[in-house]
């Protein structure tokens, strides 16, 4: 007989929280001169093209507000908090990684505030905070002494707060400044250049590599049990259709957007395939044997994936204009799924499944490595509509978009995948790269009419309610239990 579930109860050892970012909560509060980030730099550049001018500059004041900010993360039943150090701001020197004292303080003590509030931190070495000096002086990424730069600040960070967090990660979903940039041209400064985008995820792969080995030589954290990860955004990939030549093409996908990180931070190794590819388009990335090593001993303890909507893909029917420099749809072009379901405001299709989909792949392809949902969340525009006479945004729609989402997680866990958590994107809402304050992602609203007050919405006391009952009532899930 089949069997619709309709209560759902979370593993005894499974977390629920919700993410954010420094430069996207921070504001510039504090900041002295020379002490940008690429993404202040880029919002510098182009203000205009920034959702109604907003930007980075003030973005939630979360530097003067964490405070109020952490005992709302103990009210809305947070059990993790994850969000970056601002490696822009914490370091004065970046060449000799000297810290920033007023810096040292501010995430010192925002961390203590945290905790005191019930709710463990996890937090991010650059969640693209690369420092903007080191962009227009090295090309940032692309330079192998920006590593090393960045493996100097890591062991500082650690020496700082190795004492008291636990879960640390490298980066947050290290593919994607590039692949705007270099790869689809779509940010500041707009260069087209397939072989810099690549050489920008070598040396972060490569850069994740060398600061998990001075976190295991160094003993980061060993009293406190601490590990490292890495935040990645593999794309679920579906081919349109079961014929060859679609399928060739989702595998193609997979190679350059998933694989690429996956595999060395997983198992320690890229994929023979991708060198082939690389080699056969002339964008190879610069490595030696030396680094391959590096990688080989050194993957990750933890891994941090952002699951946000499925990638749908199809054979080339067009042909490739070869005066153009390569790119890896040379291989596919994205399919569109009629009838799907879509987030309007963000415009990404709405597909659960992916969460199950992905934890069976980690599960049988990874090595059941212990990993848990980084960011999932759903973007909102105009939710001061939904607002209540009291002036509660009434997101069910929200609420709705985790209940099942959460439920294929659990499925999953179910049948033996090692996901040990799940995190909304966001805390509280705050700014998206470009789209600024356009779509609403917290489970408190920053209310920009009213001095950025903060007000817990639906959805928040509904997250509250989930971490104290440990389980939920989903209304309108689509698994069916045989
Ligand atoms: C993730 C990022 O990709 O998605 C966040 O880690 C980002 O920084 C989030 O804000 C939501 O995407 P967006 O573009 O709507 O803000």
């Amino acid at each position: 007989m089949e069997l619709k579930k309709s209560k759902f109860k979370l593993p005894e050892n499974f977390f629920i929280g919700a993410a954010a970012s420094a430069w996207q909560t921070e504001g510039w509060t504090g900041k002295k001169d020379g002490q940008y980030s690429y993404m202040d730099l880029w919002y510098k550049s182009t203000p205009h093209l920034w959702h109604n001018g907003y930007g980075p500059t003030l973005a939630t004041d979360f530097y003067r507000r964490y405070k109020e900010d952490a005992k709302l993360m103990g009210e809305v039943g947070l059990q993790k908090y994850r969000t970056s150090i601002d490696w822009s701001r914490f370091i004065k020197d970046y060449e000799t990684a000297e810290i920033d004292d007023e810096a040292f303080k501010y995430y010192n003590n925002m961390i203590d505030e945290v905790i005191k509030n019930g709710v463990e931190p996890m937090i991010c070495l650059e969640h693209y905070e690369l420092p903007a000096v080191l962009f227009e002086k090295y090309g940032g990424w692309e330079s192998k002494h920006v590593v090393d730069l960045f493996v100097k600040y890591a062991q500082k960070a650690f020496e700082a707060f190795g004492h008291k967090v636990k879960y640390w990660f490298t980066f947050n979903e290290p593919i994607v400044v590039q692949t705007r940039v270099y790869l689809d041209a779509i940010r500041w400064p707009f260069e087209q250049n397939t072989k810099t985008w690549m050489q920008w995820n070598y040396n972060k792969v490569l850069a994740t590599a060398k600061v998990v080995e001075i976190f295991k030589a160094g003993n980061v954290g060993k009293d406190i049990g601490a590990k490292i990860g890495v935040i990645l955004n593999p794309e679920v990939t579906y081919a349109r259709s079961s014929a060859p030549h679609d399928i060739k093409a989702a595998e193609m996908y997979d190679l350059f957007f998933n694989k690429l990180y996956l595999d060395p931070s997983i198992k320690g190794e890229f994929p023979q395939e991708l060198f082939k590819v690389l080699k056969k388009h002339d964008c190879l990335f610069n490595y030696n044997d030396e680094e391959l090593a590096v990688i080989k001993n050194n993957t990750v303890d933890l891994l941090g994936l952002n699951l946000y909507f499925p990638h749908r893909v199809k054979a080339r029917t067009s042909g490739w204009n070869s005066e153009v420099p390569f790119h890896p749809s040379y291989y596919y072009e994205m399919f569109d799924l009629p009838g799907k379901k879509v987030n309007p405001h963000r415009g990404w299709e709405i597909y659960p499944q992916i969460m199950y989909d992905m934890a069976m792949r980690i599960k049988n392809e990874y090595g059941n490595i212990e990993w848990f949902i980084a960011e999932n969340g759903m973007g909102v525009e105009g939710e001061s509509k939904y607002k209540n006479k009291e002036g509660v945004i009434q997101d069910d729609y929200r609420i709705e978009f985790i209940e099942n989402h959460l439920v294929w997680l659990l499925k999953a866990i179910e049948e033996g995948c090692n996901c040990i958590g799940y995190m909304l994107w966001a805390f509280t809402d705050n700014v998206s790269p470009q789209n600024a304050f356009k779509n609403r992602y917290g489970l408190v609203e920053i209310n920009l009419e009213d001095n950025r007050n903060r007000i817990i919405k639906k959805s928040g006391r509904w997250f509250e309610k989930l971490s104290n009952d440990r389980y939920f009532e989903a209304k309108n899930t689509e698994i069916v239990y045989k």
